[in-house]
């Protein structure tokens, strides 16, 4: 009876490692240990065996059931992995549908804005996201001694003089230093400053930057570009108007605001009940900017803007805190087509 126990084991095992799918394991199973099968036909038989025997077979008998079951086990699961590695292969599935994508709402301000500006003759410019004091502060009229320039509110790098540009209007100088008028180019990009994050304030945001230089251009030129830009981006009715205001590479400098397009100025929740919305900064390209730029500035005047992607869109979109726009919240981005 030994004898024939190590034979079943022997064939079954055989058997088993050359079964190439789960239904001829499920016929080798019932073969061998099936009610039927021939492991318990043979254990039927342990009765007739002697006393010296029996225990023998009995104990071998148990070693032969589970090493075939465990061949089955190892068996099918050999076979299930190759199933899947199949299905990999199997070139006439359907394809995995990926999630469909949106632009992200800040570019798609972005990209409006670039539109509009290109229809009035703009073309778009670029700088280094990583800047010296010289190009982010000297050139713009900014003195050694501004608080602007504390670590408190710049990023600078441990390679002094460089730092993270806290704004957009280095592209005016980087782009005056190689070109002389007319000059006519706007500039977005990310700028980066050392703020905590709140409802209003990203330590990473963007600034779009324009500037147009050339013979004889004045105010009323910034007035009109600034008034188009409005209306294109918030709408026909738009108006807009200029506060004046301080910027050290701009003279006279003014503030723009735009009549807010959630209520057309009447006064609401968006716009605090002022029906004004600030947007932005602007201004005459002060003189003495221009002269470092080797641009006479006796014959060339020109004015400068810069404005917030981010702020634009919450203003059209009525968003109240800027950080949605960095949480990467699938929920919150898809909502902007
Ligand atoms: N870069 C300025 C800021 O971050 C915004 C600005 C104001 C840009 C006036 C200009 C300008 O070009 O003329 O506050």
């Amino acid at each position: 009876m030994l004898e024939t126990l190590e034979k079943i084991r022997a064939t079954a095992i055989k058997e088993i490692a050359a079964a190439t799918d789960t239904e001829s394991l499920e016929l080798l199973r019932v073969e061998y240990l099936g009610r039927k099968g021939q492991l318990t036909q043979l254990l039927r038989q342990l009765g007739t065996l002697s006393a010296e025997e029996r225990p023998l077979a009995g104990k071998l008998s148990n070693e032969v059931k589970n090493a075939i079951q465990r061949e089955l086990t190892t068996r099918i699961a050999a076979l299930s992995a190759g199933d899947q590695r199949k299905v990999e292969f199997d070139y006439t599935l359907p394809g995995r549908r990926v999630g469909t994508t949106r632009r992200h709402p800040v570019n798609q301000t972005i990209d409006e804005l670039v539109e509009i500006f290109t229809d009035i003759g703009f073309t778009v410019a670029e700088g280094p996201l990583i800047e010296d004091e010289y190009h982010n502060f000297d050139a713009l009229n900014t003195p050694a001694d501004h608080p602007a320039r504390d670590e408190k509110d710049t990023l600078y790098l441990r390679d002094y003089p460089l730092l993270l540009r806290t704004e957009t209007s280095t592209v005016q100088i980087r782009t005056m230093e190689h070109t002389k008028p007319p000059i006519r180019i706007i500039a977005p990009g990310r700028c980066y400053r050392n703020d905590t994050a709140d409802a209003r304030h990203y330590p990473v945001f963007h600034q779009i930057e324009g500037l147009w230089v050339d013979e004889g251009i004045s105010f009323a030129h910034l007035k009109g570009v600034l008034l188009e830009f409005a209306r294109g981006l918030l709408g026909k009715e738009t108006n807009i108007r200029l506060r004046p205001h301080f910027f050290p590479f701009t003279e006279p400098s003014a503030e723009m605001e735009a009549t807010c397009p959630a209520c057309n100025g009447a006064g609401c929740r968006v716009c605090s009940n002022v029906g004004w919305l600030e947007l932005g900064g602007a201004g005459m390209v002060d003189p003495q900017v221009l002269d470092d730029m080797n641009i006479d500035s006796e014959k060339y005047t020109g004015f400068a803007f810069g404005f917030g992607p981010e702020r634009l869109t919450m203003v059209r979109h009525g968003i109240t805190d800027i950080r949605n726009f960095y949480n990467n919240d699938l929920r919150f981005l898809r909502q902007f087509q």
